[in-house]
């Protein structure tokens, strides 16, 4: 009953004020953010290539409902990325962007300020030879982030979209999505769903995780298998071998600070291993999602808090 309960707190400004005031909460979330400002990203970033991985670096922020800090945000990501190409850094390093952190709630013309910025990131990141990935959030927002990544696409086919298997929905856009060129990243989904559109038990998710990996992975598309079941990662090797992919036909992607010791394995034995990678001062949602995900991390929490 934890993630329920943590995911209701991740939108709840009373708990957050409690959280984000706590000294400890800070230990917590270096383990999963690169820290707050554009060195710390290209710092770990650097860190990150330097031992063989890729990185998809996500500027943290999310549900603004400010045309200015939607501009903000749009300014963030092209500083970043001017500044990951300044770096050399590009190469090795996309950006994940949040449709909601540009704006997409607000009201009236929010998906058209969304897209506007969207468009503004994603030049900018052709111009630094590198590339956008369009993160999902909760259901109600799956079929505008959707119509916005099919608009971004007919000038940047190389936006990537995500697609996340508790969802009932997911396997026929899978399937829409499953198209030669197609970037599209797998994740099981990190929101609380109401039953009527999503999966309410696990192993379900799971189940269609699977399923949706044999759609993209026997199809012409570019899966970014996002996970760190075990499970799932054993099947996307044995699809890879069954439909002959090497690393430059799929990606594994993983999250700053779960399982790296699995992250470098996987890249010792030549897969393609990307990193999504968060920084930025609003850490707080991100936070609360990573904790509901596994309630070992809210005992870590605890016992720092009591070690103090
Ligand atoms: P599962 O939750 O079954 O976990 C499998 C194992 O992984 C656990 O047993 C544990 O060992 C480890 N693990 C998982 N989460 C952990 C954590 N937080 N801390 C420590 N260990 C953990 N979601 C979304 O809704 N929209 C999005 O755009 C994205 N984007 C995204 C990008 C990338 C690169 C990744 C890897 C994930 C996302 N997600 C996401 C999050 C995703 O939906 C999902 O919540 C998490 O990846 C956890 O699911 P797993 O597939 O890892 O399986």
């Amino acid at each position: 009953m934890l993630g329920p309960t943590l995911l209701a707190a991740s939108r709840s400004a009373r708990v957050k004020r409690l959280v984000t005031s706590a000294p400890v909460a800070r230990q917590l979330v270096a383990r999963f953010v690169a820290g707050e400002a554009d060195d710390a990203a290209a710092d770990a970033t650097r860190r990150l290539i330097g031992s063989g991985l890729a990185v998809t670096i996500d500027r943290l922020g999310e549900d603004v409902l400010d045309a200015g800090h939607a501009q903000e945000t749009q300014a963030a990501y092209v500083r970043l990325l001017n500044r990951l190409a300044e770096d050399g850094l590009a190469a090795g390093a996309e950006v994940s962007l949040k449709l909601s952190a540009v704006g997409q709630a607000l009201p009236g013309d929010g998906e058209r300020v969304a897209l506007d910025h969207a468009r503004a990131i994603c030049a900018t990141a052709q111009r630094a030879g590198t590339t956008v990935t369009v993160d999902m959030e909760d259901h109600t927002t799956v079929d505008s982030t959707l119509s916005i990544v099919g608009e971004l696409r007919a000038d940047f086919p190389w936006v990537g979209a995500v697609l996340q298997s508790c969802l009932r929905r997911t396997e026929a856009d899978c399937r829409a999505l499953a198209v030669a060129g197609s970037r599209v990243r797998l994740v099981k989904g990190a929101y609380a769903e109401p039953s009527s559109v999503a999966y309410p038990a696990k192993h379900d998710v799971d189940r269609a995780y699977a399923r949706c990996l044999r759609i993209l992975m026997a199809s012409p598309a570019y899966p970014m298998v996002a996970t760190h079941d075990p499970r799932m990662l054993r099947l996307a090797d044995a699809l890879a071998s069954r439909y002959g992919r090497g690393p430059e036909n799929f990606e594994y992607q993983m999250l700053y600070g779960v399982r790296p010791r699995e992250q470098r394995k996987l890249a010792a034995s030549g897969a393609r291993v990307r990193i999504y990678l968060p920084y930025g001062a609003d850490w707080y949602g991100y936070l609360m999602r990573r904790l509901a995900e596994r309630p070992a991390n809210v005992a870590f929490f605890a016992r720092s808090a009591l070690s103090r």
